[in-house]
């Protein structure tokens, strides 16, 4: 496993990392989710990432109790806060800042995380009031380093003008071979601010792996047939994106990688990228998924990748 550092922080992440939206705590039983978790140390990942929403609390606390006993300063913890976790309990205001991340703290059995992410931009809420609660937590000793995700590169740049504001470390976007809008803008803007990229769904849920076939049923076991998990992928597993997928099947074959590998040195060709957040299912996925680090993609499989996915 190789490791990058984290934006202008002092974190160093390994280049894939362990995520748990939709899995541990929810769709994925817990001793399943445990044989994860240990498989993603056995293979050098360092990196976890949750949030509060996730399973409403439910993966947190899973993590909570499948990290203890593992030494604190051996794995490097993310969570979030900004969905709603009741009708009032929401959002980026100071008060939500201070409660939402103790109650995250006590479910993952930790008394800091070393980075704590706004989920989202929260409009209802001035600007300025959350920096500086975002910065009470890192003086607190709470949250070691503080990030956004899916912000807007006018919000991202707001946030950077405000005088003494608590400094960003990582941005958490949306980030596959078939998901590249954030590539023009919040790229850039956030390398030269020392921000780096912690990219989700780097694999599209599953379908970057080719296990989704075009005319053919999701294959059972899969998140697309979970009533827990498939929620959010009506949107992507479609024909279009199945024929893409086709169309990367032979690349893959050149390049001697299995599809889920090249999907992965895809999103970590770029030097802004310090990890790729892949979910898992099982720990067979976690291995895999592990050496997908350090694989380089040369320049003519690069271009051919682009061309399929035109
Ligand atoms: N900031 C945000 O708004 C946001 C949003 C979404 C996610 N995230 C973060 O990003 C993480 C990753 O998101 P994701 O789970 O959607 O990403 P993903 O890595 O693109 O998809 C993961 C799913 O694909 C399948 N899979 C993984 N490796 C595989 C392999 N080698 N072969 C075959 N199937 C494989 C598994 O599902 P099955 O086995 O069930 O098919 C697994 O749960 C989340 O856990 C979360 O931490 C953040």
């Amino acid at each position: 496993m190789k490791y990058r550092k984290l934006g202008a922080s002092d974190l160093s992440v390994s280049e894939i990392s362990l995520g748990s939206w939709l899995t541990f705590g929810l769709g994925v039983d817990d001793a399943a989710g445990r044989a994860c978790v240990d498989a993603a140390f056995d293979s050098g990942i360092n990196f976890i990432d949750t949030s509060n929403i996730y399973g409403l609390g439910a993966a947190e606390a899973f993590l909570g109790k499948a990290l203890k006993g593992r030494a604190r300063s051996s794995y490097v913890l993310a969570t979030k806060l900004f969905f709603p976790m009741t009708e009032t309990d929401k959002g980026l205001s100071r008060a939500q800042i201070r409660k939402q991340l103790d109650l995250s703290l006590e479910r993952l059995g930790t008394d800091y995380v070393d980075l704590y992410q706004c989920h989202r931009y929260d409009a209802q809420t001035p600007l300025a009031e959350t920096m500086e609660a975002l910065g009470e937590a890192v003086k607190s000793g709470k949250a070691r380093w503080i990030g956004f995700s899916e912000w807007a590169p006018a919000q991202i740049s707001a946030a950077l003008a405000i005088p003494g504001a608590a400094r960003f470390v990582s941005s958490q976007p949306q980030y596959s071979i078939i998901a590249r809008r954030h590539e023009p803008e919040v790229f850039p803007l956030c390398a030269k601010h020392g921000i780096g990229q912690i990219v989700w769904s780097p694999l599209a849920q599953g379908i970057l792996t080719g296990k989704y076939k075009r005319g053919a049923p999701p294959p059972a076991g899969t998140r697309a047939t979970s009533p827990d998990m498939s929620g959010f992928m009506s949107h992507w597993l479609n024909d279009e994106n199945l024929a893409k997928v086709d169309r990367l099947r032979p690349i893959a074959a050149q390049a001697g990688m299995t599809l889920a590998h090249l999907a992965l040195a895809w999103v970590l060709r770029r030097p802004e990228v310090a990890s790729a957040i892949v979910g898992a299912s099982r720990p067979e996925q976690v291995a895999e998924n592990a050496a997908a680090s350090g694989k380089i993609l040369s320049a003519d499989l690069l271009r051919a990748i682009d061309a399929a996915v035109a």
